[in-house]
């Protein structure tokens, strides 16, 4: 009879209310990509910047990518109605509310200085901004927090550079840094510098691979960046030696299922590799990316893993712990 309870299928809002009631980290989240279509036209009209969206519903509608470039063009462009301290606090603290929502009581966010200082925006902007609003999350939500510092790969490693000496009187509150932006002919060893800089000055790095870009990606960011995590890593289900190295030294994945749907790197979900590499032992975690234009925060995301591949309670469970115990709390 126990068996047969235990054997029932959760109706989705029973899956659900388990999903946020387990206690998770999120870890591979951009805050720029936390801009609901409402904040954006807020934010616009405080500051005096055109859009080029009638409506939040003509914004909705636009969300459609054909591929990473494609959604990069629009989400960099519309990083332009953030200008003062006050935005970034707002954005921050508007998305801290959805992610308490979802049971996360650790964030480890991701922000772009790049997307930002070449339009005026001064570094002190745009950390104080950030880091007012975590302020706020961990003092009213609980939320305690780490934050990730990205460099453009598309850009230079001098421009890079130049990014990083512009951060260093911030350092107190940066934890580590990422590489993001277009893959595609950008590998990881171009970064070798700055990254060596920054674990120098006690910085942890992370770096987005083998999400466009072929599994050597992944070997780079972890042998020459020092990654101790990999963000996205979807294409390490190419090469079985790297999947037994992520998992022989626990480096975990941090997976964004639904960023991947949109973003055609695995289309249908049912394809996608977190299963097999849960079930390879790889720490994998899973995380929303941008989720104001992907359809969904984190709780969508393990959710829409479940259905697609039949995961366990378990599975989820296992996820979330995991997304606990490796971060950098
Ligand atoms: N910046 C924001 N989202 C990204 C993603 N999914 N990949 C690379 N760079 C990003
Ligand atoms: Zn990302």
């Amino acid at each position: 009879m126990a068996e047969a309870v235990a054997r029932t299928p959760s109706t989705p809002s029973e899956l659900r209310e388990f999903v946020v009631g387990l206690p998770k980290a999120e870890l591979h989240l951009h805050l720029e990509g936390t801009l609901e279509p409402e904040l954006m036209f807020e934010l616009a009209a405080r500051n005096g910047v055109e859009l080029p969206y009638a409506s939040v519903a003509d914004a909705h509608s636009a969300y459609e990518f054909e591929d990473l470039g494609a959604f990069l063009d629009l989400y960099y462009a519309a990083t332009a109605v953030l200008q003062t301290a006050a935005d970034f606090e707002d954005l921050t603290w508007a998305y801290l509310q959805r992610a308490a929502a979802d049971g996360v009581i650790h964030v480890e966010p991701f922000f772009d200085p790049q997307s930002h200082l070449p339009r005026g925006v001064a570094m002190a902007e745009v950390i104080g901004g950030i880091t007012a609003g975590l302020r706020r999350g961990e003092a009213e939500l609980g939320i305690s927090w780490r934050l990730i510092m990205c460099f453009l790969r598309n850009l230079s490693e001098e421009d890079a550079l130049a990014t990083w000496a512009e951060a260093e009187p911030f350092l107190a509150d940066l934890h580590g840094v990422g590489l993001d932006s277009n893959e595609h002919d950008n590998p990881p060893v171009k970064f070798a510098k700055v990254y060596a800089e920054a674990r120098a000055a006690g910085l942890k790095a992370v770096a987005h691979a083998g999400e466009e870009g072929p599994a050597e990606y992944i070997w780079q960011a972890i042998d020459v960046l020092r990654a101790v995590r990999i963000d996205h890593g979807v294409r390490a289900m190419d090469d079985p030696e790297l999947m037994e190295r992520l998992a022989a030294e626990g480096i975990a994945l941090t997976m964004c299922p639904l960023s991947n749907q949109r973003l055609q790197v695995t289309p249908d979900l049912r394809e996608h590799p977190a299963k097999r590499f849960l079930e390879a032992g790889i720490a994998v975690t899973m995380n929303s990316d941008d989720p104001a234009y992907f359809g969904g925060y984190v709780v969508d995301n393990y959710l829409a893993l479940a259905a697609a591949l039949d995961l366990s309670r378990e599975d989820l469970a296992k996820m979330a712990a995991t997304s606990l115990a490796v971060s950098w709390r």
